[in-house]
């Protein structure tokens, strides 16, 4: 497994194993890495000849210094937990290649980037998309694994490949989840014991509020229902608890399509999301 830090070394290997008519997986990451970020390594292993994996913690797609600041960082963790999955080459950028002095563009994708995550985080999915982009032209891969657990993101990454015509197959992967039920987050261990036993009971309030929904209750009633029950339980600010369409993400007030749950709640300081998708 070789470490590239520099877009040079990265693009030497990736011309090398085109010429040799390899195909290039891709999984970007910004470290901490757990298993979720490693189902997306067996993705890209299984249908790609070698394997790139990022890691970047990219300071433009936060807009709060603390939570920068307090976001994980466990290189030589995340090295050890790759190595032995037959990853080719960890892509460890630094922050002044990236955005080197007098860089000023951006990609911005407008719509699907309101809602959800976008509508309290301003800016984050323009930090986001113009990563990403750099991070495709970069590798120059053929495939791009992403998880579902950020369901908006991938949706927003989709359009920015298809928008700018970009030669890389965006592939979604299911949100890999804790014996309990609690998806796999990078933030989780920031929780204190009592949170991570409470952290669980998130996917249960909303496989429960998808029910309720589909045995008759009104989609209003049974999302007032599902925060009424998050307060009780512990968790504090709902930010969203919302039922969209899952392709453009539009807000629905009843079901009659492909759909899915999303909901982004704290607990402590910690903001868990999660996701979850209508039979
Ligand atoms: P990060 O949060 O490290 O996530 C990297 C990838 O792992 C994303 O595609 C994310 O959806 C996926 N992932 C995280 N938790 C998962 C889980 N429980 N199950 C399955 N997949 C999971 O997302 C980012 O980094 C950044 O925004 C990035 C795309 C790297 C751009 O900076």
């Amino acid at each position: 497994m070789k470490i590239a830090r520099t877009i040079a070394q990265l693009r030497a290997a990736r011309k090398a194993w085109h010429k040799a008519g390899q195909t290039v997986g891709f999984v970007p990451t910004m470290g901490a890495l757990h298993k979720g970020h490693l189902s997306l390594v067996d993705a890209a292993k299984a249908k790609s000849d070698k394997v790139i994996v990022s890691i970047f913690v990219n300071p433009t797609q936060f807009n709060d210094p603390k939570d920068l600041a307090a976001y994980p960082r466990t290189e030589a963790a995340d090295l050890a937990m790759l190595k032995p999955m037959g990853v080719d080459v960890v892509y460890i950028p630094n922050a002044d290649e990236m955005y080197a002095d007098g860089f000023a563009t951006k990609v911005s994708v407008e719509g699907l980037t309101d809602c959800l995550c976008g509508a309290t985080r301003p800016g984050h999915f323009d930090g986001v998309a113009t990563v990403v982009t750099k991070l495709f032209l970069q590798t120059g891969a053929d495939k791009a694994f992403f998880g579902e657990k950020d369901f908006q993101q991938l949706q927003i990454i989709r359009r920015v490949v298809a928008d700018l015509n970009i030669d890389i197959k965006v592939i979604g992967c299911p949100t890999m989840r804790e014996d309990d039920g609690l998806a796999m987050s990078s933030r989780n261990v920031r929780l204190s014991e009592e949170a991570r036993a409470i952290a669980p009971s998130l996917r249960n309030v909303m496989g429960k509020c998808i029910i309720d929904v589909q045995t008759g209750k009104t989609i209003a009633d049974a999302v007032q229902d599902a925060k009424t029950r998050l307060a009780e339980i512990g968790f504090g600010k709902v930010d969203y608890f919302e039922f969209r369409d899952s392709k453009n993400l539009e807000l629905l007030e009843q079901l009659d399509g492909p759909a899915r749950l999303f909901a982004a709640v704290f607990l402590e300081d910690v903001r868990l999301i999660d996701n979850v998708a209508i039979k």
